[in-house]
């Protein structure tokens, strides 16, 4: 079973589709990982994160074991690291040289320890309409930009990253401006949405196992 989880930043993807794994033992893949080590690439290397043709150059050279790798580095999930991401994905050839690495997972799924899963959940922007758009379930996960901004302004705070409300609504907006540029980080046609503005995790939760109890069951017939 693939399960595609998309939406904007801090919607609450990664904790829907955690739980999610954890409930139906699927293998899990943050398609964002892939962007945030190209762009980790390019600050590592000195480079501008626009520089397409070297930008393009990491993708294509891009491993699993070099993303987990830079997976490490502090600047991966910074605002920093953020930043450049948003910049490589939004050139077309970084998307192309990423897309079989992502594409491969669904014909192989495996758990951190590297074995192998029944199914996955991939969790980014386009997963269910590029990546795999051959998906058993997909959801679009959405919230305000407000209510996004202040969850991350909160997960700073936490972490004890020193931050400013107001700065991290902007960054909130501008990624969406740059991320949902793209057609394909739209919905797909088939996808389930959920607004999270209003619901809780636990209510998204429930409701998202529902309609993979009811698909598991049209399976069994
Ligand atoms: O989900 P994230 O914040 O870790 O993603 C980092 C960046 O990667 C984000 O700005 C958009 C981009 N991205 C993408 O374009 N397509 C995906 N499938 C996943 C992420």
């Amino acid at each position: 079973m693939i399960i595609t989880i998309d939406g904007p930043a801090a919607a609450g993807k990664g904790t829907l589709a955690g739980k999610l794994a954890n409930k139906y033992n699927l293998a899990y893949f943050d398609t964002g990982m892939v962007y945030r080590a190209v762009g980790l690439e390019m600050i590592l290397g000195g480079y501008e994160p626009s520089d397409a043709a070297i930008a393009e150059d990491f993708a294509k050279n891009l491993t699993f074991p070099r993303m987990i790798e830079l997976s490490q580095n502090p600047i991966f999930r910074s605002l920093e690291g953020s930043k450049a991401a948003s910049a490589v994905a939004a050139i077309i050839p970084v998307r192309e040289a990423l897309l079989q690495m992502q594409q491969n997972f669904s014909k192989r799924p495996v758990f951190a320890d590297g074995t192998s899963a029944k199914g996955a959940i991939y969790d980014g922007r386009d997963t269910g309409t590029v990546v795999c758009p051959q998906a058993d379930i997909k959801f679009f996960v959405t919230a305000l930009p407000e209510v996004r901004a202040e969850r991350r302004y909160k997960e700073y705070l936490q972490k004890g990253i020193a931050s400013d409300y107001q700065e991290v609504l902007e960054q909130t907006i501008a990624r969406d401006k740059n991320d949902f540029a793209r057609p394909s980080s739209h919905p797909a046609k088939d996808a389930i949405i959920f607004d999270t503005s209003y619901l809780s995790i636990e209510e998204v939760f429930a409701k998202a196992c529902k309609i993979i109890e009811n698909y598991q069951k049209t399976l069994e017939k």
